[in-house]
């Protein structure tokens, strides 16, 4: 079983190169089905749940091609991919379960689909490790479009022979992947649609961004108020994948546990608000700079700050278990209560073992700083669960040992390259 080994204690110091956003490039994929023209997407990150969705895609006809990253992601660092789409005939419109149980993401193959062949079977993502997590949202939008919705062996059927209609829908609650799927939808309706209460991720706006791109017409892109034209068909259209908003935050703890000073290129501290915030708070030093960010603890350790998780733009739950592992070692105590997901502490437990003081109470987590924690064998349970025992790894005293390690690499590219780099003591092992 593939394990990852590190030694903690060794301040980090260097530069990083950060990769495009995981969480963009998989709506921006599966745009590719929108058009019979050609879409070619750069700084793709070259990770597990990006594979998987290129297998999808081809699976259900598209014609998929990959190249080392010829974009610009700020260092030229040789990481990341080029991908070029295209889908001038469909094979299948069914996305199977055997590919959707593996990443959930998959759901947004159903929006393009629906919009351009009209119908769609989707097997039901079943929930994972932080949630249920249903797709009752993206059904409802693609209903209020005059999508036929119907449930048949773990599959959602979803059809709309005579296309879609625009529609004013609003998100009864905010959804991300909810949103993109809407929003694929409604480019290739006929007519105006209006979605409210739409998320405002920066990874919706690249979407939105790349559609208009495509020849869609968007207003309101980074709003909550999404109003779309709809128009006959898209092109072709070449789009950079933003910078990885939750790898950079990841990255800039990665300075802060281990008392370091890094320089994370690529990236903007724009993308980065509130996790920036909190930092700061907590005494870290965060500047901008001609290629990036640079992060750095100051000498008087890390403080305590509580944390509340929320949608863009507040706090984003994809950073919660990193934030989590600093306030470990931080000087007092904080508060962290994950509002997203139900069952989103699973790094807790892990973390105690490594000698941390938290305690839950519902949403809720209470983390007493502690002077250091000391290294142990670990279990990673879901992508940022498995980071935070890598950042807890870096900081603490003596070997831990990550399990588990296919968790990582869904979301993150060549992980210890980018510490050990910076020089951390960190390999993967296939013991
Ligand atoms: C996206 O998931 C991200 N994934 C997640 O990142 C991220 O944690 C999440 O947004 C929140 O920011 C991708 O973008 C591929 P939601 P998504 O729909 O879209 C409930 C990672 O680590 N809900 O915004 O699935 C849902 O159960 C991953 O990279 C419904 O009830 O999240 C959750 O409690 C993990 N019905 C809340 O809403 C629905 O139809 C927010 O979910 C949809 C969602």
């Amino acid at each position: 079983m593939k394990r990852i080994h590190i030694r903690g204690g060794t301040p980090l110091s260097g530069i990083i190169p950060i990769s495009g956003a995981k969480n963009a490039a998989l709506p921006l994929l599966a745009a590719g089905l929108l058009t019979e023209g050609t879409l070619t997407l750069d700084n793709v990150p070259n990770v597990v749940d990006i594979e998987s969705m290129l297998a999808l895609l081809a699976e259900l006809g598209a014609t998929v091609e990959t190249d080392v990253n010829t974009g610009t992601n700020g260092s030229g660092s040789g990481f990341g991919l080029s991908v070029r789409l295209s889908t001038p005939a469909i094979r299948s419109t069914t996305a199977v379960y055997d590919l959707v149980r593996k990443m959930r993401a998959s759901v947004l193959v159903l929006g393009p689909l629906v919009a351009r062949f009209g119908h769609a079977r989707v097997s039901l993502p079943g929930g994972c490790a932080i949630g249920t997590r249903p797709i009752d949202l993206h059904l409802k939008a693609l209903q209020a479009m005059g999508a036929e919705v119907g449930l048949d062996a773990g599959y959602v059927e979803v059809s709309a022979p005579k296309g879609l209609t625009g529609a004013v829908f609003t998100f009864p609650s905010v959804s991300v992947t909810g949103t993109e799927n809407a929003l694929m939808a409604a480019v290739l309706a006929r007519g105006e649609t209006r979605i409210c209460n739409a998320a405002r991720e920066p990874e919706i706006g690249d979407l939105a961004r790349c559609l208009v791109a495509m020849g869609a017409d968007i207003t309101g892109i980074d709003t909550d108020t999404l109003k779309v034209q709809g128009v006959e068909r898209l092109g072709s259209a070449r789009h950079a994948v933003i910078p990885d908003r939750i790898e950079t935050g990841t990255f800039a703890i990665a300075a802060a546990i281990t008392g370091g000073s890094i320089e994370l290129q690529g990236t903007r501290l724009e993308l980065i608000g509130a996790t920036a915030d909190a930092l700061r708070q907590a005494g870290i030093a965060i500047e901008p700079t001609a290629h990036g960010i640079r992060v750095a603890r100051r000498d008087n350790g890390v403080r305590g700050v509580d944390v509340m998780t929320e949608p863009f733009p507040g706090f984003p739950t994809d950073m919660q278990a990193q934030i989590m592992a600093l306030m470990t070692v931080a000087d007092g105590a904080a508060m962290i209560t994950e509002t997203v997901f139900e069952n989103r502490f699973m790094h807790v437990p892990e973390l105690c073992r490594m000698g941390a003081n938290i305690n839950v109470h519902s949403a809720s987590a209470i983390i007493r700083g502690v002077p250091a924690l000391s290294g142990a064998p670990v279990m990673a349970t879901d992508l940022r669960a498995s980071v935070s025992l890598v950042l807890a790894g870096l900081a603490a005293r003596g070997e831990t040992i990550v399990n588990r390690v296919y968790h990582l690499d869904r979301g993150y590219e060549r992980l210890e390259d980018k510490l050990a780099a910076c020089g951390a003591t960190i390999e993967r092992a296939d013991d």
